[in-house]
């Protein structure tokens, strides 16, 4: 009870300092923001129309961009984007690097699209302070970026159903607020790390040669 209660205590002071970094460390946060989501718009093929109906950048009213399809802002009347969930858009392309000037965002949900290519190496750049990331049901491929374990923040990390391949980055047991990690459905081998927190939800399902841990034994 008092484990519970003090790590508690531990996940409100994490969290108001995040929130105190965000805002005192992002002073030009909304012509950035906007610039993002065109980049997004224009680097992503969009057969289904999904973005091209609805974020229409004619309109100089501070908040306009809140109200596009999939963009959730800290408020709803400042341009300042804290969530973006595109999922099952039908969404065309590479990892939209334009993502790097939506510079507040704390969580991207891309999964369920046909995004293809290898997650950004220097991730950690582009999402500075994101806790949760979901590229899962796309055709990602080539390793996990160790440059991954860059992104102090995250507390769920879904890549599963993708094409990843390679180790996974042992680094990543060491993220200090991690909760759910799900890497099923890909080609990754070799050995799966070291979540120190007994707490951490893992998927490893479907990968032809991952092990060590509940795994058993690498070779
Ligand atoms: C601009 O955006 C605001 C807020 O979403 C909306 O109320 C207004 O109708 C929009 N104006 C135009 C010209 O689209
Ligand atoms: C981010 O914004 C800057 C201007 O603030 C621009 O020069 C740069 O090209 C943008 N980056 C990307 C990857 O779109
Ligand atoms: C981030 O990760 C890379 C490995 O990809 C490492 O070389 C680098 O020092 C790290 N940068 C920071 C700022 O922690
Ligand atoms: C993971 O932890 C166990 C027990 O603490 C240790 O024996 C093992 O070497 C660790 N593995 C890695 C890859 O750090």
């Amino acid at each position: 009870m008092v484990l519970v209660l003090s790590s508690w205590i531990f996940s409100v002071h994490v969290f108001v300092s995040f929130l105190l970094l965000i805002s005192c460390g992002i002073t030009h946060g909304t012509e950035t923001d906007i610039l993002c989501l065109k980049n997004i718009k224009n680097s992503i093929q969009d057969p289904n129309n999904y973005l091209t109906s609805s974020w229409n950048f004619n309109n100089n009213t501070e908040g306009y961009i809140c109200k596009f399809n999939g963009v959730e802002c800290w408020h709803p009347d400042e341009n300042r984007v804290f969530n973006l969930k595109l999922s099952n858009m039908g969404l065309k392309g590479q990892f939209p690097r334009g993502i790097i000037n939506c510079s507040s965002l704390i969580g991207l949900d891309l999964s369920v699209n046909d995004l293809f290519g290898t997650i950004p190496d220097d991730i950690s750049s582009l999402l500075k302070y994101v806790t949760s990331l979901d590229l899962s049901s796309n055709a990602f491929s080539g390793k996990i970026p160790d440059n991954l374990a860059n992104c102090t923040y995250l507390n769920s990390i879904k890549l599963n159903q993708n094409r990843l391949t390679g180790q996974i980055p042992l680094r990543l047991g060491t993220l200090p607020h991690i909760k759910t990690f799900d890497v099923s459905e890909n080609l990754l081998t070799g050995q799966i790390p070291n979540f120190t927190d007994g707490t951490v939800t893992v998927n490893y399902a479907n990968n032809p040669g991952l092990c060590g841990g509940s795994l058993g034994v690498c070779k």
